[in-house]
């Protein structure tokens, strides 16, 4: 990924510790991409890039909601400025929903499709045109096991199933500009995102995947490095599950607990 331009949403994580859209900002820079690290909350975001320019890496932050169309323009038109193109855009922002159906309100459900699906659709729409200037670039979308089997919180599985549907189309409409695009489907990892569980939703989801070992945001942004760099340059349209093989199993489908 040398000299690649990457933006990555959601690239702080929203308390101690390592995220999806943190660890994907890391190994990019690692793997030598210059690395816009956007963020709701700017000190997240700064927080990222400080650890990045701290290892030797290339980084800036930027404070973007990524509902909004104007804040994903103008993320995508600062990495343009300041290294002249864009090559990457990693879609990782997103948030949970309540667990039941019953418990869902009309404006949980609106608020969890803009931040988890049409934030996606935005932030892509930005990133598209400077892409295909530059003969191509690489889309990943991070959705997640909820949308493959049944866990409770059916906003969230909603929408992540809606960044599937949205990967297929948009590969096969972007393809000819030479832009693959592609959506990382995580399992129970251990994240801050996921703190809230508690110590015994830890053990059990670690029990539950065939491998019986911990996942982290690394082992989720190791697939965003792959889908993003050259390796994968025939890689369009597809899901990588990282998940201990949860989803080869019948186990860890009770109803969660709250965030
Ligand atoms: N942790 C898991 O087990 C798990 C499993 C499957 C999928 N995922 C997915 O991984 C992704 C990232 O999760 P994480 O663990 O890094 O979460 P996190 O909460 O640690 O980090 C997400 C970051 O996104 C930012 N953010 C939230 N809304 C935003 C907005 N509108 N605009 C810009 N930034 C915004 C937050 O400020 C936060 O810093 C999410 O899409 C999540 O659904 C996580």
């Amino acid at each position: 990924m040398a000299g690649k331009v990457a933006i990555v949403t959601g690239a702080g994580s929203r308390g101690p510790g390592v995220g999806n859209g943190k660890a994907a900002a890391i190994l990019f820079a690692r793997e030598g991409a210059r690395v816009l690290c956007a963020d709701r909350v700017l000190e997240r975001a700064e927080e990222t890039a400080g650890l990045i320019r701290a290892e030797g890496g290339e980084a800036i932050s930027f404070g973007a909601d990524v509902t909004r169309a104007a804040d994903c323009s103008a993320m995508v038109a600062t990495a343009v400025d300041r290294w002249g193109g864009l090559d990457i855009l990693h879609n990782n922002v997103g948030i949970a929903s309540r667990p039941t159906l019953m418990e869902t309100s009309a404006e949980d459900w609106d608020r969890l499709m803009a931040v988890d699906l049409k934030s996606v659709f935005l932030a892509t729409v930005a990133a598209v045109p400077v892409m295909a200037e530059r003969g191509g670039g690489a889309i990943i979308c991070v959705s997640s096991i909820d949308a493959l089997r049944g866990h409770g919180r059916p906003a969230y599985a909603a929408a992540k199933a809606g960044i599937l549907g949205f990967v297929t189309a948009t590969a096969v409409e972007l393809g000819p500009k030479g832009v693959r695009v592609n959506a990382i489907v995580p399992g129970q990892v251990w994240t801050p995102m996921v703190e809230g569980l508690g110590p015994e939703a830890r053990e059990q989801r670690r029990r539950n995947a065939p491998l019986g070992t911990e996942g982290t945001a690394w082992d989720v942004a190791w697939g965003a490095v792959y889908l993003a760099s050259e390796e994968a340059r025939w890689v369009t349209g597809q899901m990588l599950v990282i998940d201990a093989g949860l989803t080869r199993t019948t186990r860890g489908s009770e109803l969660p607990g709250r965030y």
